[in-house]
């Protein structure tokens, strides 16, 4: 049984996520064979690549970028960087963004490629492409496993992409609802109104 059932509001909430599941918008094998797919492109595009990194931004992209890493066959590093854009709670990006943690690697003369999970506002990806365009890296680029494109507010490029996808608010394969539900296999759609009925009380 994947979710324990001892009883504390969170865990009644972890089983609970099909009454608030609208849809599933990407199954499993859906994301494994588009993954597959970006990870030969990568490949083939970095191949002459001396010094290649891959920069996972946490927490939401630790998924995919665990099961692309395994999809490209050319040598590289990884390191990993956590931004916070907005908190627990809120559904959409405050557009003040910031640094929790930084790289630990110095990425000047290197071919860096941004693993991001999802391209909303464009808030968060403007802000750390400009910070590590500063570090003067040989090569910047993005690959974003979800784009809604609907909702930019900056344009930001995006090299790399997984799925379109619509205005909806999704969670699973690394995104959260409040913290939760990143170990979902597939991407799925929240039911907002009737998770902000079930959930609990004091929460915002
Ligand atoms: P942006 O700064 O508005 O582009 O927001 C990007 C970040 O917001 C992503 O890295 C996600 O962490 C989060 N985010 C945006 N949309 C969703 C969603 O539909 N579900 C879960 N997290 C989301
Ligand atoms: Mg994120």
């Amino acid at each position: 049984m994947p979710y324990s059932s001892s009883g504390s509001e969170e865990e009644i909430i972890m089983q609970e996520y099909q009454k608030y599941l609208s849809e599933i918008l990407i199954c499993e094998p859906e994301l494994k064979k588009r993954i597959a797919e970006l990870g030969e492109e990568i490949s083939r595009d970095y191949q002459e690549s001396k010094d290649f990194l891959l920069v996972c931004i946490l927490r939401g992209a630790v998924n995919f970028l665990t099961d692309l890493s395994r999809q490209i066959t050319v040598p590289h590093a990884m390191d990993f960087m956590a931004i916070s854009s907005y908190g627990t709670g809120n559904r959409s990006s405050s557009g003040v963004v910031r640094i929790t943690m930084d790289l630990t690697t110095n990425i000047s003369s290197k071919d860096v490629l941004i693993v991001e999970d999802i391209i909303d506002s464009g808030n968060t990806l403007s802000y750390v492409l400009d910070l590590l365009s500063t570090r003067k890296p040989k090569s910047l680029k993005v690959c974003a496993l979800l784009d809604k494109s609907e909702r930019r507010e900056v344009p930001v490029p995006i090299q790399y992409t997984g799925f379109k996808i619509p205005n909806k608010f999704v969670f699973g394969y690394g995104l959260d609802l409040d913290e939760l539900f990143r170990n979902l296999p597939f991407i799925g759609v929240v039911d907002l109104e009737k998770y902000q009925a079930l959930k609990r009380p004091n929460d915002s």
